[in-house]
């Protein structure tokens, strides 16, 4: 008897499940997407579930790309989805505004970025990515320049220690803590001193919260706050604790500022000395949260609480991402002593033989070459290998037609080394992006910033600040290549499991 109700609920469950995913198992087919073979209920759970790991999942797509082609259909319960590295695919995924929506597993930083720029959808997303446009003006990135040359300084300053040509130096923690006093001084106009004292509770949590979301991003019980509330009660009261600490910092930092703008508009209104420079006379430098306070919506002015969604969104976009692509490019021309040669040469020839002279924007545009060491990297290495949507209605994308809830990830690690889009994939040749070769590179092949309507704001900063931290190590030391090969993982953004290493002699000239 027991035996006969199982069975019939057994066949209950298979019957629902075969029902809710036949229409879109059956659009996919028509599509022509292939993809392993899917069990009921679980679809291909146990294909990611067992003998997989974070550490191999870049390596099980590019097995399952070369097997089923360059679009694979997948599905976890009865989530369904497809990675893709096909190059008219994601062109068609990323220019269209019919797909701006963001898959699932972007809501795991929901609680920290609220809907700030990168999460939101919709008109929200409209609205604020027009006002948020601006605020990335030459004019304002101008300003930085100083803020990304003093702190690469201290970086290189700090490194003298361990500079002795023997010892392994990990890049990624040393750029992580540079890259964090950049963002925190550029996007709130405050110095959080994170490379001379690592232990200020704001850095602290900045971190901890950056390395929790990496997990959870990995941990499929941690990934929702529901489950990770039950399955990790005491993680996920520390990254709560970690998150309003970080919250109450920045919501403080805008009211000061606010207060400041107040209080210069009254007082040039009063007709007070220029209300745009400090006591001392020198000139006020803008920081992007100083452009949104004095942005408005409809004639409203943005609130505290919106403006901690978009500072908050630089600081998680504006650092992980940029450490990675400056630690990778680093290790690169360690590794490429010919190609470091070349860049240093540029450098020399651009900025002059004095150390220590800081830096200016006219020189970093000049810094051609190095800007074409930076894109290889990045080509090798996307910093954000992986772009997720999900599909809010059916949409007919290259010709195929996908079904509504379809999440898609577009794998541009892969795509970026397609050979059907770049000759010798896996070899570091900064020529591709020479002003000769460039114009042979397709647009959609090539996207570490994404593309179309909902590519990176902050593209332009972010290549500022690279070439400012890559020129000034060049400008100090010889990288050598010590250490182990980096082992690339996905985790959140790209890291490596064996550090991304090198070493570092002191150049004399
Ligand atoms: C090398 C460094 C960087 C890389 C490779 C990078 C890459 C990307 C990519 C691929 C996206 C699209 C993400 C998606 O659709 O899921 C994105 C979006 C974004 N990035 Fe960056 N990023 C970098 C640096 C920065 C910096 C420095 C900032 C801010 C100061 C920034 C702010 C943003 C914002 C706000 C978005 C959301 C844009 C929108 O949805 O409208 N990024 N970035």
């Amino acid at each position: 008897m027991w035996l006969e109700i199982v069975a019939l609920l057994v066949t209950a469950l298979f019957l629902w499940d075969h029902l809710k995913m036949r229409r879109q198992n059956k659009m996919l087919a028509a599509a022509g997407v292939r993809g392993p073979l899917q069990l009921p209920l679980l679809g291909n759970a146990p294909l990611f579930m067992l003998g997989e790991n974070a550490e191999t999942m870049l390596d099980l797509e590019k097995r399952l790309i070369d097997k089923h082609g360059k679009i694979v259909h997948v599905t976890m319960f009865q989530e369904f989805g497809v990675f893709t590295s096909d190059t008219r695919l994601i062109e068609a995924i990323l220019s269209s505004q019919q797909t701006i929506t963001k898959n699932r597993l972007y809501g795991l930083l929901h609680c920290w970025l609220g809907t700030g720029l990168l999460l939101s959808t919709g008109n929200k997303w409209f609205r604020r990515r027009k006002i948020i446009t601006p605020t990335f003006h030459f004019k304002i990135l101008e300003q930085f320049v100083e803020v990304f040359d003093q702190q690469s300084a201290i970086m290189a300053e700090q490194l003298y220690d361990r500079a002795d040509g023997k010892t392994v130096i990990n890049m990624f923690p040393v750029a992580c803590l540079a890259a964090l006093d950049i963002i925190a001084e550029t996007s709130m106009g405050v110095k959080i001193n994170a490379q001379r004292s690592p232990n200020f509770p704001y850095v602290q949590s900045v971190k901890v919260v950056s390395n929790m979301m990496a997990e959870r991003f990995m941990n499929p019980l941690q990934r929702f706050d529901g489950s990770m509330r039950i399955f990790y009660p005491l993680l996920y009261r520390k990254l709560m604790k970690n998150i309003k600490l970080m919250h109450d910092f920045t919501d403080k930092v805008i009211s000061e500022r606010r207060d400041a703008l107040q209080k210069s508009l009254n007082e040039s209104s009063n007709n007070a000395p220029n209300a745009e420079e400090d006591d001392v006379g020198s000139k006020r430098r803008m920081a992007l949260l100083d452009v949104l306070l004095q942005s408005s919506v409809d004639g409203q002015p943005l609130s505290n609480e919106d403006i901690r969604e978009e500072v908050d969104t630089f600081m998680f976009e504006g650092h992980d991402t940029t450490t990675s692509a400056i630690s990778y490019t680093l290790y690169l021309l360690a590794r490429h002593p010919e190609v470091q040669a070349r860049a240093f040469q540029e450098v020399r020839e651009v900025i002059g033989d004095d150390k220590s002279k800081p830096v200016t924007m006219r020189d970093l545009g000049e810094l051609k070459y190095l800007e074409c060491v930076i894109k290889e990297s990045l080509r090798l290495y996307p910093p954000v290998p992986m772009i997720g949507r999900q599909l809010t209605e059916d949409v007919v994308l290259d010709g195929k037609l996908f079904p509504a809830r379809t999440n898609i990830i577009m794998v541009t690690y892969l795509a970026q080394r397609d050979p059907d889009f770049f000759p010798e994939p896996d070899r570091f040749n900064p020529d591709r992006f020479s002003p000769a070769n460039v114009s042979n590179i397709d647009v959609f092949a090539y996207t570490p910033f994404s593309a179309g309507p909902r590519n990176c704001i902050g593209q332009k900063f972010a290549m500022l600040e690279m070439k400012s931290t890559i020129s000034k190590m060049l400008r100090h030391f010889e990288l050598l290549p010590l250490g182990e090969p980096v082992k690339p993982v996905m985790n959140l953004i790209l890291r490596s499991t064996t550090g991304i290493n090198l070493g570092l002699k002191p150049r004399v000239y």
